[in-house]
């Protein structure tokens, strides 16, 4: 597969075109940032980290008959996936109150929540990604139908029922995470972006380390071990 011109250069990956033009290839980037970008930084191997962890968690999620855009993993920083377009809903999934919610509502930081919540945030740094509701994202034609928002909140939850317990039984709590969809060229609803450590919220199990991207934004170091301490716990390495 060949890597052609450059489509769009995001905050952790770089998007290609390919020789195919219903595949592109993602460049996964060892840049950090936080809290809407203001926060910068970069770790090396960070990149390649999120590559291999996003890699298993799509194949599980495949094995599992979730749809996402992903093909194969290329090498340490490139993964080839479907073109989609991007649907401009950050949909968040949490099983443990923290970071905004806890800041926004006043929910103790680490209650377990009653059941899953779902929310949809606006993807617009320019607004500062502002939580939406149904009305907004079809006021904002963010997607056409209700039926589509349905989808995408039914799937997120799936993935979090296949989620929760596998990382469960690898000693990490799934506190939160972040989703992204779109539309391939069939017009199917697809899970889309990555799945990793920069996006979801994990915690030991046992320490209640923090294991994630937060060690990052709370400066706690230890960054790249503990996106390391997952992958190898995915890949069933201790
Ligand atoms: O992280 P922060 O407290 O600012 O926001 P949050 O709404 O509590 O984040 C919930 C979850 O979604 C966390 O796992 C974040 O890492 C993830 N998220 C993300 O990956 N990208 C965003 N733009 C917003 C949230």
């Amino acid at each position: 597969m060949e890597k052609r011109a450059l489509l769009y250069e995001g905050k952790a990956k770089k998007l290609y075109l390919t020789d195919d033009e219903n595949l592109v290839i993602s460049e996964f980037k060892d840049d950090l940032t936080a809290f809407n970008g203001e926060k910068k930084s970069s770790e090396a191997g960070k990149g390649a980290l999120n590559n291999k962890i996003s890699t298993e968690l799509f194949k599980l999620l495949e094995s599992h008959g979730i749809q996402t855009h992903f093909v194969k993993m290329l090498d340490d920083n490139h993964m080839l996936h479907k073109k989609a377009s991007v649907i401009l809903i950050e949909v968040i999934v949490r099983n443990i109150a923290t970071g905004s919610l806890s800041r926004n509502l006043g929910i103790e930081d680490g209650k377990v929540l009653p059941f899953t919540l779902v929310e949809f945030d606006y993807k617009n740094d320019a607004l500062g990604d502002p939580k939406i509701n149904d009305q907004h994202a079809l006021i904002l034609g963010l997607v056409e139908y209700q039926d589509e928002l349905d989808k995408m909140r039914r799937v997120a939850r799936q993935i979090n029922d296949i989620l929760k317990p596998y990382f469960a039984e690898k000693g990490l709590k799934l506190v939160d995470f972040k989703l992204e969809f779109g539309k391939d060229k069939e017009g199917n609803i697809i899970l889309v972006d990555e799945i990793s450590p920069d996006n979801c919220r994990f915690w030991d199990i046992e320490s209640g380390e923090k294991m994630d991207k937060d060690r990052f934004r709370q400066g706690l170091g230890g960054l790249k071990v503990a996106y390391e301490e997952v992958l190898n716990r995915i890949l069933g390495k201790k």
